[in-house]
């Protein structure tokens, strides 16, 4: 891990679905430990195990229910369906003090997903932060990557958007960017999550309108 971030325990809650599953693979394949949240620990351990078999049994993967998961990592990682974000947030509140939690939900409200539909409180993320309190710094990230890429090995075409409650929270959030073996850009506050968010509609959309599975951007014109 030369030029990755130190070694971390990362929870990733929801990680039995498709992109905490891809998320996870490619931050223990870095060499961090990882901690699968489930509702049900049972199916985390299942994922856990699937995991550690595609890394050849070189990887430090458990699986565990949300909150124990929340509670004994240094970063928390939030991939569950829109529907699932408040329940399981407050299910979790009380293990995330004085952590990271990095959201990575999208608000969809099917069937229109390829419509862009924020809630109320502007975005998922600022949902979360106004559900966390000032006690947990909230980062947003991988919004836009599909998870079809995540559990490949290929260079993956999209960027990542990271925003946040403080520059710190982005920096570290940024270090779990490169550890995934993606590109990541510092796109400041929490406040602008709900471009990044809004943005997956639009990308679900072009695939639809243009026959693709993984559409994604990229920032150019820097350096
Ligand atoms: N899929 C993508 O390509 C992609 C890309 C970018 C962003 N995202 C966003 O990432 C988040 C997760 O997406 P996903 O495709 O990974 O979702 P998913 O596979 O449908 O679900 C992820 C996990 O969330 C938990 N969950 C599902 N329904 C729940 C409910 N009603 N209450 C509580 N927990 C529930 C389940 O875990 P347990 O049953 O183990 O508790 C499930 O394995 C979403 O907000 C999505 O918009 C997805």
């Amino acid at each position: 891990m030369s030029d990755s971030s130190p070694r971390k325990i990362i929870a990733v809650l929801g990680g039995t679905g498709k992109e905490g599953r891809g998320l996870a693979y490619r931050w223990a394949k870095a060499g961090h430990q990882i901690l699968i949240g489930s509702r049900t620990p049972e199916k985390a351990q299942g994922a856990a195990a699937d995991l550690t078999g595609l890394l050849g049994g070189k990887a430090a993967i458990r699986g565990t229910s949300n909150s124990e998961a929340a509670r004994r990592a240094d970063i928390v990682v939030l991939t569950v369906p829109y529907a699932a974000h408040r329940a399981t947030l407050e299910s979790v509140s009380s293990d995330l003090a004085g952590k990271i939690l990095v959201d990575v939900t999208v608000p969809l409200v099917p069937p229109k997903v390829a419509k862009v539909q924020m809630p109320p409180a502007g975005s998922a993320a600022q949902e979360a932060r106004e559900i966390l309190g000032e006690g947990v710094q909230v980062t947003s990230a991988f919004q836009n990557i599909s998870h079809e890429h995540l559990l490949g090995n290929e260079a993956i075409e999209c960027d990542v958007l990271v925003t946040g409650t403080s520059k710190e929270a982005r920096a570290e959030t940024l270090g779990l960017v490169r550890d995934a073996g993606l590109v990541g850009w510092d796109a400041g506050p929490i406040e602008n999550s709900v471009v990044v968010e809004g943005m997956t509609s639009i990308l679900i959309g072009i695939n639809r309108e243009y026959g693709g599975s993984r559409a994604g951007i990229r920032i150019t014109g820097i350096g």
